[in-house]
Parts: C-alpha cells; structure tokens; sequence
C-alpha cells in the first residue's frame, strides 16, 4: 500500500466511525509543504451532503483517526484535514522501497487488458513531426501501464490501405527508380507519391488514370496487389528502421488492409440493427437521440439550428471509409483479444471521428473503456506549425537526426574524455533522450514550440539534466568500488534535505496512477525532475562519502533509491540512461 493509501484507509475508518457508514474519502498530496503533506478536503464534501459544520465534523474526525506511526493531523481553513508524515515514517518506507524491485508501484492494472493504437503513420507517405507526438507518448503510455500490471497490447495500425494508392499506384508503374527505392524507400515513395499528386492536380486525366489503378488494386487486380504489396513491405521496413532508432515496438501491426473483409458483413449488420440507414445511396450512421445535441456527436449546430452529422460507412459507389475500418477494429479487439480498455493516440483533429466511433460501438453492443488521447500540434520556434524551409512538413529522421548531431557536438564540449564508440552511444542516448521528453514534459493538449537549445541544456528542465543526475549517482559508487552494501542500511533522516528527498521517492508508487488517470506522462516527467532537484539540493547540503558510518550508510542508500528511481522513471518514458556523459 502507498503512504497515499495508508492516509485513505485509517481516514476512512474515522469517518465511519464518526458517521456510522461508510464513506470515500480521498486524500492527495499537499498543494504547499508548509501545510502537510498530504491533505483531504472529505470532511467539507460530507458535512455539505449532511448539512452540518465541516469544521466540526473535521475535528471528531481528527479525534478519531488511528494514523499508528505516520504522523500527526490537523486542521485548517473551513475545514481541511493536513496530514504531516513523520521522518520516521518516511523513512521505514524508503527502506522498504530498498528491496522492492517496483519501487512502491502498486499492480493497479492486473487482470486487465488494455489495447494501446499509435504511431499507426500511413504507408508510403513519411513519418511527420506530428506523428512523433503519438509515438512517444503511446510508448511510454504503455511501459508504464505494463510497470502498473496491466497486459498491455501495442498495436500499429498503419494506414496501408487509402486512396492515396491510386497515386502510388500510377506512379510506381511510371516514374519509380527501383535503385533508390532498394536504397532508401520512404523518400522514394515520398517522391513518386508527390509528383504523382502534382500531376493529377494539373492535369483531370491523370487523376482519373490514378482511380482506376485504386478500382483495380480493390478488385483484386493481381498486378497491383502485387505492386501494393511490395510497397507495404518496403514501407514497414523503413519504418522499423526509425523505430529501432526510437527503442520503440509493437506486439502487433495489423494495418487497415487486415480488416477488409470484414467490412461489407459489418455494414450490413448494422443495417439490420438499424444502428445505420441508407440516405442518398450511401450508408449512414444518424443519432439515436438518446443524447443532448450538444453532447452528440451525430448532430452540429449550423447557422439555422441542429442538424445531422452522420458517419458515412459505405459510400453510395460501394467504398468503405476510415470510420467503417475503425468499428471492424474495435470489434476484432475486443472479441479476439478480450481488450477491456483501448486507448487511441491521435491528435486532437479526429476528436469528432472517435467521439463516433465510440458512441456507435456503445449502440452496437460493444463495451470497454475507450480514450480518445489526443493532443495538439508541435511549433516552429516561430510559432507557426513546423515546416521545413520549402514548406514541407518535418521529417521525424530529419528530427532525430539532427537532435543526436547536436548532442554529439555538446558532448564533445563537456566529455572529451569518453572514447569515440562511447560518445556516440551517448549522443544518441542523449539526442533521442531530449527529444521525446520535450514531448513527454508537455501537457498533451497544449501546441508546443520545439527548441533546440531549451531540449538539449543540461540544466532546466531537459532529460541530459535528468541523465546527469543518474550519471552523477553512478559515480558515487563508482568511488566506493562495491565496498557497501546499500540493501540492509538503516535509514535516518535528520536534514530538511534528507527529508524531502525520502518524501519525494515513496510518492513515485502515488505518482504512476495518477499518470494513467489521465493518460499524462507529463506528470511522471515532472516528478522526475523535482526528484533530480531534491536530489542535488540533498547531495548539497549532507555529505555523503565524508560522514560517519552509520549516516553514511542511509545517505548511500537515498543515493541509490534516487538512481533506481531516475533510471526507472526516465526508462517508463522511454529514456535510455549513459553510465557516464
Ligand atoms: N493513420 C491515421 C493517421 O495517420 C491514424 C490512425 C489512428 N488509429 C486509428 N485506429 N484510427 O491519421
């Protein structure tokens, strides 16, 4: 049980007591340390439902409750309750956190199954900078649910079945070079893709050669599955490429194309249910006007009222769409892999199509905890979306590529000393490192401007800081050769420094939960860099190889939990850490 819980269970009991039934009664960290560390504003809920003084109901609480050794409790404002742990406390349970290999996280998720869909970037076009939002945050949303015990299914669903092969289509039977394709697909595609467009654009002629290579390769036209094929293959490898280079990986890719021929069986089983209907030819999926137009999302407001906002699942030629794929997903996850949650990180453009899809399942007969986990865009440090100097979209290698050349520059400046293998193994640990806690240190909802400098700093708020404070940790045993045995120490804790430190690594079982309440790594990034920040203020003011035995012992041992917590912490993120930089 986490100290949070502890506070939760013996509160609970007081107010039962008090009360005579049972009631919740949440407790959280203290907003300002000089209150507490922990506080419940329960006692102001009740008394409301109640109608009776929540001060008073405070104080026979406080009267009641039983906290054993953790501390005293107290009250303020109309009727707060402060919990102030003792330094005893905190430390009996950093000493447990010694031998605990989850570090006081609790198994929230066990027994439950969670399907993760990122990345998911459609084949033949590049990997943008906007995709590297879900890629990150979608890895790291599912290390951490695996940390919590979940059974966690990574599952890229790539876009490898779209109109845009019409245009692949054309242009791989008329303008492909076959040797840059073997050497580099993705720019290849890239290029045939773009010239493709252009000339369709210019010339009506050419788009309608490009829709009947896309009829054909949906009729089954050996030809162009074959060519489709290749193109996938060629593509998946590229990707993997980029995601090796990530430390990034999925159990499953099964892509749009998987669930083709499940669709025209879907379309009429919803028929049927009448969960959609036919309206100018094509298939549609309307309100059930079980909801307030303002929270349906098959209604909009336009200028003259509320009107229909259907989703269209076959189209009036036959066509199926994204949102018909979609249900044909959700379905198969649930039914093949018994998923009792999905999360879908993709940005904040499709909120309307999974506010749909959702809805429609739930008419369906589907059930589960769906999230839509979106987020906003990524800026130029101009603040305009982020486009190269032609205009094109960012490039994710580009992205990378540049963040490790950067690193390597910083880390030829402060380390000359690592040997030439090592420092370009720590560049890239640290290039990669800054670029996805950029990402993951950002509220997800919030555009973001991308800053060179701001990542890459070794102080502030960056991962080469946190990778230096674990590094700097390192090189304390370093010193001692093995000499301790940090595992049976006692610790005490007598400094303010001391102190915080210990109360800072018993909350990192409170702090994963809370992450996944909202799906917001950011709040992990956050508290890993208070945790390197209470450390180095720690490593300050206590020496540590310098002090007696006994004092020296419960130091080392703070030191190592503040390195097994770092090093975890930044891993959940999907932040490999140096052993030197
Ligand atoms: N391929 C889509 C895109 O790039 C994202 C797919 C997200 N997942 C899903 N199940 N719709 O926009």
């Amino acid at each position: 049980m986490t100290l949070l819980q502890e506070l939760e269970s013996r509160l609970a009991v007081a107010f039962e007591s008090v009360l005579g039934e049972p009631v919740s009664a949440p407790v959280v960290p203290a907003a300002d340390l000089r209150f507490g560390d922990y506080q419940s504003n329960a006692a102001m809920a009740l008394a409301k439902q109640r109608k009776t003084n929540p001060r008073a109901l405070a104080e026979q609480v406080i009267a009641a409750v039983d906290l054993g050794d953790l501390g005293t409790a107290d009250i303020a404002g109309p009727g707060f309750i402060n919990f102030r742990i003792s330094p005893a406390a905190f430390a009996v349970r950093a000493k447990a956190l010694l031998s605990d290999p989850k570090l006081g996280v609790p198994p929230l998720g066990e027994g439950r199954t969670v399907v993760i869909d990122f990345s998911a970037p459609n084949v033949a076009k590049p990997m943008h900078v906007g995709h590297i939002r879900s890629t990150i945050l979608g890895d790291s949303l599912a290390r951490i649910a695996r940390f919590l015990g979940f059974k966690v299914i990574t599952d890229n669903h790539i876009g490898d079945w779209g109109t845009q092969f019409g245009m692949i289509l054309h242009g791989w039977k008329t303008l492909l070079d076959e040797t840059a394709l073997e050497a580099d697909p993705i720019p290849e595609l890239l290029r045939v893709y773009r010239e493709v467009n252009a000339a369709a654009k210019a010339d009506v002629s050419v788009l309608a050669i490009c829709k009947s290579e896309l009829v054909k390769l949906q009729a089954g036209d050996a030809e162009n599955l074959a060519i489709w094929e290749r193109c996938v293959a060629v593509s998946k490898a590229g990707l993997q490429r980029i995601y090796d280079r990530l430390d990034v990986s999925f159990d499953t890719w099964l892509g749009e194309s998987f669930y083709n021929d499940r669709l025209a069986g879907l379309v009429d089983e919803f028929l049927e249910k009448e969960i959609a209907r036919v309206s100018e030819g094509a298939v549609c999926i309307f309100s059930d006007g079980a909801r307030k137009p303002e929270e349906d999302p098959f209604r909009v407001h336009r200028e003259d009222g509320w009107a229909d906002n259907p989703a269209i699942i076959r189209k009036a030629d036959g066509g199926f769409l994204y949102a018909t794929t979609d249900l044909a997903t959700l379905e198969y996850r649930i039914d093949t892999w018994k998923a009792d949650e999905i999360w879908y990180v993709v940005g904040v453009p499709q909120q309307l199509h999974f506010r749909q899809i959702f809805d429609a399942a739930a008419r369906w007969g589907k059930t589960g905890n769906f999230q839509h986990v979106a987020f906003g865009s990524i800026l130029g440090e101009d603040r305009k979306l982020m486009k190269t100097r032609s205009g094109d979209n960012v490039q994710l290698v580009d992205v990378l590529e540049e963040a490790v050349e950067r690193s390597r520059k910083v880390i030829a400046e402060r380390s000359p000393d690592l040997g030439p293998e090592e420092a370009a193994e720590v560049a890239e640990m640290v290039g990669i490192g800054a670029v996805k806690f950029a990402e993951l240190s950002q509220n997800r909802l919030t555009d973001y401007v991308f800053s060179w400098d701001r990542m890459l700093a070794l102080q502030g708020d960056t991962a080469p800081y946190l990778q230096y404070s674990n590094v700097r940790i390192r090189s304390i045993f370093r010193k001692l050769e093995g000499e301790y045995e940090v595992a049976s120490a006692e610790i005490v804790l007598n400094e303010a420094e001391e102190i915080h430190l210990a109360r800072l690594l018993v909350r990192f079982g409170e702090v994963l939960p809370v992450v996944l309440d909202d799906h917001r790594p950011n709040l992990l990034a956050n508290y890993l860099l208070e945790l390197a920040r209470a450390f180095h203020s720690f490593f300050e003011a206590c020496p540590v190889l310098k002090a007696e035995d006994s004092v020296k012992a419960s130091r080392l041992a703070l030191c190592e939990l503040s390195g097994r917590v770092l090093s975890e912490g930044l891993g959940l993120l999907g932040i490999r850490c140096p052993n030197r930089m």
